[in-house]
């Protein structure tokens, strides 16, 4: 079988997790905790990373930071894996969805301007202007936008109107590293951005996350709320109620390997990516995810849609082919069938109902590609 998304591991993995096991250096302190939080925050271009345990862990963190509560809404897409939204009601905060774009899949950003004009005032508080949803008189605090895939939407036009509307900016990154938008790198646009290790992304320390931001005292305080919050270094002495959310050394060790290896990773990526796009355009009536002008993808998950899907996905999964169909809308998803799902005509519902993602690990092959294309062809020609 031709997997979906596995890690490369052809670096030092071995020899770093050696190291900490020689050393005993495995657990919470270590240098290379803080050597996989310079190289992912440099990689991207922020002036500081935060590790922590994974990037739902990350998003929860990043929401604290950012004073979001039960009192708040906090705006996402309708489209995204569901640690988005856990990460969200972790806080207790209500979330909004909109819809996504039915040509990149990303947040729409002219239904989340006119959710903005419809459905929400701008009000003056002690503490300055702020959203303010009309229905039920809570603060609008926060957007995710979550790059899905490791494609980007036109992020100056998102920050544009998160400046005009008030609201902090957390980009759910996750998917994303390797990705820009006008040169600047995918989580760096809002006050933080959280990086995923997780075994199916790009790179991976198994399970893991980075938070990224520019503002020092957020750094500071995403350490420090990460482990435990705890004041002293000598006394068990702690100033908040924090989390027990820090990535150990031993996993930061397989970080460091795999940043190393991250340009060469990335460029395969991007050639498989081109690949597929070239060899399966024209074929039946498949629909590539468009990739917005001035966007450069790191090629993540090579995900297309078809009206053919279900048959197509069990036709690749019976030929060696691994694949698999996108997340389920939010809004479909039992828990959350009741939260406010700002749309016109449920373009989730169709990008869910016809998209397949294909094998589009680290290190695929091009033999394992042509295959992959091969018994795609098959299916539409039979
Ligand atoms: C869009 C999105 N958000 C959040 C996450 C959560 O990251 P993690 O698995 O590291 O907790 C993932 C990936 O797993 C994801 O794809």
């Amino acid at each position: 079988m031709i997997p979906l998304s596995i890690p490369k591991l052809e670096g030092n993995e071995w020899k770093y997790v050696k190291d900490c096991l020689d050393t005993g250096w495995i657990s919470s302190a270590g240098s290379y905790v803080t050597q996989f939080e310079e190289m992912v925050a440099q990689y991207a271009g922020a002036k500081y990373g935060v590790a922590c345990m994974n990037g739902t862990v990350g998003l929860h963190i990043s929401q604290i930071l950012l004073g979001v509560t039960a009192d708040d809404h906090v705006i996402t897409p309708n489209i995204t894996f569901i640690a988005t939204l856990n990460a969200i009601k972790y806080t207790g905060a209500t979330p909004i969805l909109i819809d996504v774009d039915p040509n990149n899949w990303q947040m729409d950003l002219n239904l989340l301007e006119e959710y903005l004009q419809e459905h929400t005032k701008i009000r003056e508080t002690e503490s300055g202007l702020f959203s303010f949803d009309n229905r039920t008189n809570k603060r609008v605090r926060a957007i995710m936008p979550v790059h899905v895939l490791g494609n980007m939407g036109d992020m100056d036009r998102l920050m544009a109107i998160a400046n005009t509307y008030h609201l902090e900016v957390i980009e759910d990154t996750t998917e994303a590293l390797g990705s820009t938008f006008n040169n600047k790198h995918a989580g760096t646009f809002g006050k933080l951005g959280v990086f995923s290790f997780n075994g199916n992304k790009i790179i991976s320390t198994g399970g893991g996350g980075v938070i990224v931001t520019d503002d020092e005292e957020l750094a500071k305080k995403a350490k420090h709320l990460t482990t435990q919050a705890k004041v002293s270094a000598m006394d068990y002495i702690h100033d908040e109620i924090g989390y027990n959310y820090r990535l150990v050394n031993v996993l930061a060790a397989i970080g460091v390997a795999q940043m190393e290896q991250f340009p060469a990773i990335l460029e395969n990526k991007q050639t498989m990516d081109a690949f597929y796009r070239k060899e399966l355009n024209g074929v039946g009536d498949i629909k590539f995810q468009e990739i917005p002008e001035g966007t450069s993808p790191n090629g993540w998950l090579f995900t297309f849609s078809t009206s053919r899907m279900r048959e197509l996905l069990d036709y690749l999964n019976a030929n060696g082919v691994q694949s698999r169909p996108f997340w389920m809308p939010m809004n479909q998803l039992d828990m959350f069938k009741d939260e406010f799902y700002f749309h016109k005509t449920d373009v989730s519902a169709s990008v869910y109902d016809s998209s397949i993602s294909i094998p589009s690990s680290a290190g695929i092959t091009q033999e394992q590609m042509e295959t992959v294309v091969s018994v795609i062809k098959k299916f539409y020609a039979s």
